[in-house]
C-alpha cells in the first residue's frame, strides 16, 4: 500500500487548474447505458473510481476507450443487466447503473453496496423511486432485483434530497416516455451536469438546481459529446490547504459559483479571496480565525469538505464547532488529527475544536477518501514529517495529488510498496 511522506510548513504558492469532477463524471459515464450510440467525454479525471466505472460498463457489454482525460463509451450489441459484485463493492456509486438498466431493459440486478467507513448508506430512496415508476423490487443473495412489465412516468417525492437517488431516478426517467417529477431533489452541481448531458441525449430536463426536477423521457436516446465540469471538492480541498499553509493560490478553470459556502467560510476565517470568471485567487496571511460550520445539502457547506475544514480549524485562533448532518460516522479523521496534536472533542455528530498554534507531524492513516484529504491538509501545515498510510483512499478522488502539490512548492513524496 502506498504512503505519502509530507514535510510540512511550506506555504502552497502558485497557479493550478482544477480537474474535471469525479462525482459529476460517474453518473454521466453511466448514463451512456441509456443509448446504443457513442458517447464521448473530455476532462474526465484520471482516478481509480473512474476506471472502476468504465470497467463496470465493459462488464455490462459496452466497449470503452480511455486515455488520459478522454473516455469514449461506444455502441454495444448486447447489454447485460447484472452488475458484478467485485466492482460494485469497490465503489458505492455503482448502484447508479440500476436506473438506466431498469428503464431500458425493464430489469436490473445489482449487488447492494455495503456500508463504508462513513456510515451505512442505504439505498431505500432509490428503490422507492423505482417503485413509483412501476418497478418491482426484491432481494436475492445480497443483490437487489428490479423488474417491470412496463414503466410509467410518475411524481416521486424523495424523503431526503439524496444525490445518488436523484441521479438514478433522473436517468431512469430519461428513458420513460412522459414527464416524471422528482420532488425534494438534490440540488448539487453534479445534478445540473447530469441534466445537461441527458438533454444532450434527447431528454427534456428542467428544474435542476431547484427542489423540483422534471424529466420528459424518450424511448430512444442518442449519444453525444460532453466536457465534465470542474471538481468543486478538489478545488475546495486545495483552497483549504492553501489557507492552512498561509499560502497564495490561484486556482484556474474552477467553478466559483459551486463553492459559495466554502469561499464564504474561508473569508470568515481571514482568507482574502478574489473571484474572477473561472479563477479563484486565495491569499492567507496569518493564522486562521475560528469559524463553525454545519454540513448540509447544497448550497450548504459540503460534507465532503468537512474533514479538510476540521484540519484547518485545528490550527485556528479560538474554538469552533463542526456539525455533520449528512453522514452518521464522518468523524474518523478527528482521532488521526489528534495524533498530530489537534484538540478535538467528538460528541455524536458534533466536533468541538480548540485550535492550536501548530500541529506536529506523525504517522497517520486515511480511513476514507476525504478523511485522507484532511490528513494531507494537516500534514502540509504541520511541523516536521507526516507519513500517511492507505493513500489508495486518497487516489480515488485526487489525481496525482503529490505531483500537483509539489508544483505548488509542497514537500510530498509517494512511498510505493
Ligand atoms: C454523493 C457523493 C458523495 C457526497 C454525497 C453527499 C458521489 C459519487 N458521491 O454520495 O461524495 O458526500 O453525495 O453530498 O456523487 N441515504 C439514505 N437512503 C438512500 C440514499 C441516501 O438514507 O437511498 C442517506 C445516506 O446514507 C446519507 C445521505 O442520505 O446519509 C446522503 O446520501 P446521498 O446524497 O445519497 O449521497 P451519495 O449519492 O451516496
Amino acid at each position: 500500500m502506498d504512503k505519502f511522506e509530507i514535510v510540512g510548513g511550506k506555504p502552497l504558492r502558485g497557479v493550478m487548474a482544477a480537474n474535471g469532477s469525479k462525482n459529476a463524471a460517474l453518473p454521466i459515464l453511466i448514463a451512456s447505458l441509456l443509448t446504443d450510440e457513442a458517447c464521448e467525454f473530455t476532462r474526465v479525471p484520471a482516478l481509480r473510481d473512474i476506471r472502476t466505472t468504465l470497467r463496470l460498463l465493459e462488464t455490462l457489454g459496452k466497449k470503452v476507450h480511455h486515455a488520459g482525460h478522454r473516455a469514449a463509451v461506444l455502441a454495444s450489441k448486447t447489454i447485460k443487466t447484472r452488475a458484478d459484485y467485485h466492482l460494485v463493492k469497490q465503489m458505492r456509486a455503482s448502484i447508479l447503473v440500476a436506473g438506466p438498466l431498469l428503464a431500458r431493459f425493464k430489469r436490473a440486478r445489482v449487488p447492494i453496496p455495503g456500508g463504508c467507513a462513513i456510515g451505512l448508506r442505504p439505498i431505500d430512496i432509490h428503490l422507492s423511486g423505482f417503485e413509483r415508476l412501476g418497478a418491482r423490487t426484491s432481494y436475492s443473495q445480497g443483490d437487489v432485483l428490479l423488474s417491470a412489465d412496463s414503466l410509467h412516468p410518475a411524481r416521486i417525492p424523495l424523503s431526503f434530497p439524496s444525490v445518488g437517488a436523484t441521479e438514478n431516478l433522473m436517468m431512469a426517467a430519461a428513458a420513460v416516455e412522459g414527464t416524471t417529477t422528482i420532488e425534494n431533489a438534490a440540488r448539487e452541481p453534479e445534478i445540473d451536469a447530469l441534466g445537461e448531458f441527458l438533454r444532450l441525449m434527447g431528454a427534456e430536463v428542467s428544474g435542476t438546481g431547484t427542489r423540483t426536477i422534471r424529466v420528459r423521457g424518450r424511448a430512444v436516446l442518442r449519444g453525444g459529446r460532453y466536457e465534465i465540469p470542474a471538481d468543486r471538492i478538489e478545488s475546495g480541498t486545495f483552497l483549504i490547504a492553501a489557507a492552512a499553509t498561509r499560502g497564495d493560490l490561484l486556482l484556474e478553470k474552477a467553478r466559483p459559483s459551486d463553492l459559495k459556502a466554502v469561499i464564504g467560510a474561508l473569508e470568515r476565517v481571514g482568507a482574502k479571496i478574489l473571484v474572477q470568471g473561472t479563477s479563484i485567487h486565495l491569499r492567507m496571511a496569518g493564522r486562521p480565525r475560528a469559524a463553525s460550520i454545519k454540513t448540509s445539502p447544497h448550497p450548504g457547506f459540503p460534507t465532503d469538505l468537512q474533514p479538510p475544514w476540521m484540519a484547518l480549524m485545528s490550527l485556528a485562533r479560538g474554538k469552533s464547532l463542526v456539525r455533520e448532518t449528512i453522514f452518521e460516522k464522518r468523524m474518523l479523521h478527528a482521532a488521526e488529527l489528534a495524533r498530530m496534536g489537534a484538540q478535538i472533542h467528538v460528541d455524536g455528530d458534533q466536533a468541538r475544536i480548540d485550535g492550536v498554534a501548530a500541529l506536529n507531524g506523525a504517522p497517520v492513516m486515511a480511513s476514507d477518501l476525504r478523511a485522507g484529504a484532511a490528513l494531507v491538509v494537516a500534514a502540509l501545515a504541520a511541523k516536521g514529517e507526516t507519513v500517511i498510510d492507505r493513500v489508495y483512499h486518497i487516489d480515488r478522488g485526487y489525481e496525482r495529488l503529490e505531483k500537483r502539490l509539489r508544483g505548488l512548492g509542497a514537500r510530498v513524496r509517494r512511498l510505493s510498496s
